[in-house]
């Protein structure tokens, strides 16, 4: 008889998670099987609803924040991993090393990229197949539970700020206070930037301050970008709120030739007076993913790790309503935990 799982699944478009037992699945040559331990509950995993994203069908099982042990690995897998190893998966589920954009090495622009928990299953489950070439392995000092989160959260604003130009002691703003806000607040003090907590109101000034910040702003009035301006301007923002209002309010309070990017999404449009681009020579940039084993190292050298909310599998539901409202401190996580033996 198949060994049984237990993963929430997404039946259709629109439909609402379904805890689901599925036979464990069966690693192909290339890819290996991991027990999970861990999963982050990111805003991404929202696209597995939507069913829009190229190459999605159904069902599937979201989550591309993943920590798990190594149980079974195919042929050519067992090359390079171990049973017992700790490894990680992220957004990126695999390309095919063939293609153009492989060959430059821009595995994310591969012509048949694999997104975990989108085109191939993820780890809202109790085991997960992954191609043993997407594996990082997970350092000793970082924990699985709060581990998780650094695989897209992490990895995003640590890419965006290593990339953002700004040097030691440049004012920089991190925009939002969520789950990538929290953790980009401390890698840009560790960083060695003077950090600028913009956030709504006064709740999370005091956090904000425990996690590093030099200053905090309120961005629910209307004085933000010029409390920007009177502290010099900063030299860098990263926006992690999804909301395009805010971008456009907070782009004044760039210094001259500063950049803001934006690693938030939402549906709106974000309008930019053109002598403010022009005049001082602003840019506003987009970006996604990172690499995955720079950002764990530095996070587990500088002590960084978020903060979450543990939720079993079975909670995966009311865990996703509260990230989508914004109610989860910082980051909520499902562990499996030694429950599926
Ligand atoms: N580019 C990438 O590769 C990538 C990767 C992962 C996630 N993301 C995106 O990054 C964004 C943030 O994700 P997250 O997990 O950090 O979300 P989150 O935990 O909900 O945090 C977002 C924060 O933004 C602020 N915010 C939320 N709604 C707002 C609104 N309407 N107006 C102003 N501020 C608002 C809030 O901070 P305050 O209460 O402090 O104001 C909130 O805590 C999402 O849009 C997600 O899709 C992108
Ligand atoms: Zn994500």
């Amino acid at each position: 008889m198949k060994k049984m799982m237990q993963a929430i699944e997404v039946p259709a478009p629109g439909a609402p998670f379904e805890l689901v037992s599925r036979p464990v699945p069966e690693p192909a040559t290339d890819e290996v099987l991991l027990r999970v331990e861990a999963c982050g509950i990111c805003h991404g995993d929202a696209l597995a609803m939507e069913g829009t994203y190229p190459g999605l069908t159904y069902p599937v099982i979201p989550g591309h924040e993943v920590i798990g042990t190594l149980v079974e690995m195919g042929s050519l897998a067992s090359f390079t991993w171990r049973p017992g190893q700790r490894v990680g998966v992220g957004w990126h589920g695999g390309h095919c090393g063939q293609c153009a954009p492989c060959r430059r090495g821009d595995f994310w622009h591969c012509d048949h990229v694999q997104t975990t928990g989108l085109t191939r299953n993820g780890g809202y489950a109790e085991y997960l197949v992954a191609p043993a070439n997407v594996l990082v392995e997970i350092p000793e000092g970082i924990p699985s539970r709060e581990g998780a989160p650094l695989l897209c959260a992490g990895n995003t604003v640590y890419a965006a700020l290593k990339k953002s130009g700004a040097k030691g002691g440049d004012l920089v703003g991190i925009i939002g206070l969520g789950g990538l806000g929290h953790l980009a607040v401390q890698i840009a003090k560790n960083l060695g930037f003077r950090t600028i907590a913009l956030t709504r109101g006064r709740e999370k000034a005091a956090l904000a301050k425990r996690l590093g910040a030099h200053h905090v702003i309120d961005t629910g009035g209307e004085s933000a970008a010029s409390e920007l301006k009177s502290l010099g301007g900063a030299r860098f923002m990263l926006c992690t709120a999804p909301n395009s209002r805010l971008i456009a309010e907070l782009l004044p309070g760039l210094d001259r030739g500063g950049k803001m990017t934006v690693v938030s999404f939402s549906r709106g449009m974000i309008e930019i007076p053109h002598a403010l681009l022009l005049g001082e020579a602003i840019t506003l940039e987009g970006t996604a993913g990172g690499r995955m084993e720079e950002a764990l190292r530095f996070c587990e050298m500088e002590g960084i790790l978020p903060m979450v909310e543990e939720f079993p599998l079975s909670e995966a539901p009311e865990a996703f309503r509260r990230m989508m409202e914004a109610r989860v401190h910082f980051r909520a996580v499902l562990t499996m935990g030694g429950d599926h033996e």
